[in-house]
């Protein structure tokens, strides 16, 4: 008998372009990992309007990143690609563990306390209950691992909380699943300020998915290595941001190790190090941003994807939260 397969769920919120952290914090991890898993991913929609959002240009985005979902290589025949907003199921449970999860547990999640702190006129309640939200959308689908970057663990942590809590009164509903985080890539940071992470809110420093080879080459000829002359390529994280961070996402797009990298640019400095990591990035993003752009066009074939994949994705998630709604003790309405 063929054994059921382990299940992985992530997401990822359009609310900007997809960018080169996206992907190797999270992207690349999924698509290596399809034949493996049961995988579930999707488009985070709901979570993005806990920030004021342009609606046509959240609807465009959601689009795209599904194209670059496929384009990075999660073939929906294999893979659940659906959009978060199509799930009932994912607001319906995130109001039931709302009611599971403490005021003090939020009040310490850091991106609330980032997020907040950057937009101090709408800190609004979905900005402070996201991880409910959130710990919903992971719940539901019953998955073994959350592929993540590092700055998701704390949200991770908490839907793991949440789960051994609910399971604590109600018995086993849940599965507890486990963060699962790359070696390589897990926080890439800005190019401009290695100090934090890179995000599209620093475009100056932020490489996106769907970026001219000419200008990621730009960005990377740019980066800030370190303010001492060593100029010599070797892996100190807390004198050499800069450094270190190149050399983490060449590690990353080459499979090389810190050694192997060290030992290729010995000798040669920064003049060379930094287009030969720009060199690997544009051919790593070439094929997705080629074939992105080829899905994008076809928009019956995008409808088709995130249609099949909402109704994969509602059957099962229908399926913990009538066993949750039992659970707590509403009355079925069935
Ligand atoms: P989001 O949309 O901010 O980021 C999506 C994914 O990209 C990773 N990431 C990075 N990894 C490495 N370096 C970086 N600079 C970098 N920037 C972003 C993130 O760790 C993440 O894996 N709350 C989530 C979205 C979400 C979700 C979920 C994720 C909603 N529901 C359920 C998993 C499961 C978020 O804001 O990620």
């Amino acid at each position: 008998m063929e054994q059921t397969k382990k299940v992985m769920l992530s997401g990822i919120q359009p609310s900007g372009d997809l960018h080169l952290g996206n992907y190797l914090g999270a992207i690349k991890n999924w698509a290596e990992r399809a034949e493996e898993f049961d995988c579930y991913y999707f488009m985070a929609d709901m979570h993005t309007i806990t920030v004021r959002q342009d609606p046509a240009a959240l609807r465009r985005r959601t689009l795209e990143q599904l194209a670059q979902y496929i384009a990075c290589g999660l073939d929906p025949e294999r893979n659940t690609l659906f959009i978060q907003s199509h799930i009932p199921a994912h607001a319906e449970l995130g109001w039931v563990l709302n009611c599971y999860t403490m005021f003090g547990e939020l009040s310490r999640m850091t991106q609330f306390k980032d997020k907040s702190a950057k937009h101090k006129d709408n800190i609004n309640g979905g900005l402070f209950t996201y991880p409910a939200l959130m710990a919903a959308d992971i719940l539901l689908y019953q998955p073994d691992y959350v592929p993540v970057g590092e700055d998701q663990k704390q949200h991770c942590e908490l839907t793991r909380d949440i789960a051994i809590r609910f399971n604590h009164i109600y018995g086993d509903v849940f599965k507890v699943p486990e963060p699962y985080i790359p070696k390589a890539g897990a926080r890439v940071m800005g190019l401009t300020a290695p100090e934090s992470k890179m995000s599209k809110s620093i475009p100056e420093g932020c490489v996106f998915l769907m970026e001219k080879p000419e200008d990621i080459q730009r960005k990377f000829k740019r980066a800030i290595t370190d303010s001492d002359t060593e100029n010599c390529v070797r892996f100190d994280p807390a004198s050499k941001p800069g450094v270190a961070n190149l050399m983490n996402i060449y590690a990353a797009v080459t499979g090389k190790s810190f050694a192997e990298i060290e030992a290729e640019f010995a000798g040669q400095g920064y003049g060379k190090f930094k287009p030969a990591v720009g060199e690997a990035v544009i051919e790593t993003l070439r094929p997705i941003r080629e074939e992105a752009q080829k899905i994008l066009a076809d928009k019956a074939y995008l409808e088709s994807v995130y249609k099949a994949g909402a109704e994969k994705a509602a059957y099962v998630a229908n399926k913990t939260l009538r066993k949750v709604y039992k659970k707590v003790g509403f009355v079925p309405a069935r």
